[in-house]
């Protein structure tokens, strides 16, 4: 069912200083930051030659990544992505399976237009696990 590897997402403080990290001590090509009001986050894309590294800082007082970082003041790993053929299909199967899908369980638009569901960390080797339709 999982295709390749879409993103690592890194929340951070201050998306401004982790982009700057990324592009001068690492080296790599970064994006302009792009607000994401829905999934409320403000991201930069680090583009590398096999994946992606997504950088994420809270946008708004109701971020979903607001209490990763209270517990993380210097940031850390949120979740990983991965590829599928069939969003649908794949949900289906992993909630057959017994695994939680959070929020209402119907794919949202994600950061590259199109639809991503997130998976529950306890379900999945206690990682956030997002699912991105390719
Ligand atoms: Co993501």
């Amino acid at each position: 069912m999982l295709g390749r590897l879409n993103h690592v997402a890194i929340a951070v403080p201050d998306l401004a200083k982790g982009a700057e990290v990324y592009r001068s001590t690492l080296g790599a090509t970064v994006s302009a930051p792009q607000a994401e009001p829905e999934h409320g986050v403000t991201v930069v894309f680090v583009e590398l030659p096999n994946t992606k590294i997504e950088l994420l800082e809270p946008l708004g007082e109701a971020s979903p990544i607001k209490s990763f970082l209270e517990k993380n003041p210097a940031g850390g790993i949120h979740h990983v992505c991965y590829e599928v053929a069939d969003i649908l299909a794949a949900r289906d199967r992993l909630t057959r399976a017994g695994a939680r899908v959070l929020g209402d369980g119907s794919p949202k638009i994600g950061a590259h237009g199109k639809p991503v569901l997130f998976l529950h960390p306890k379900d999945f080797c206690g990682t956030l696990v997002e699912l991105e339709q390719a």
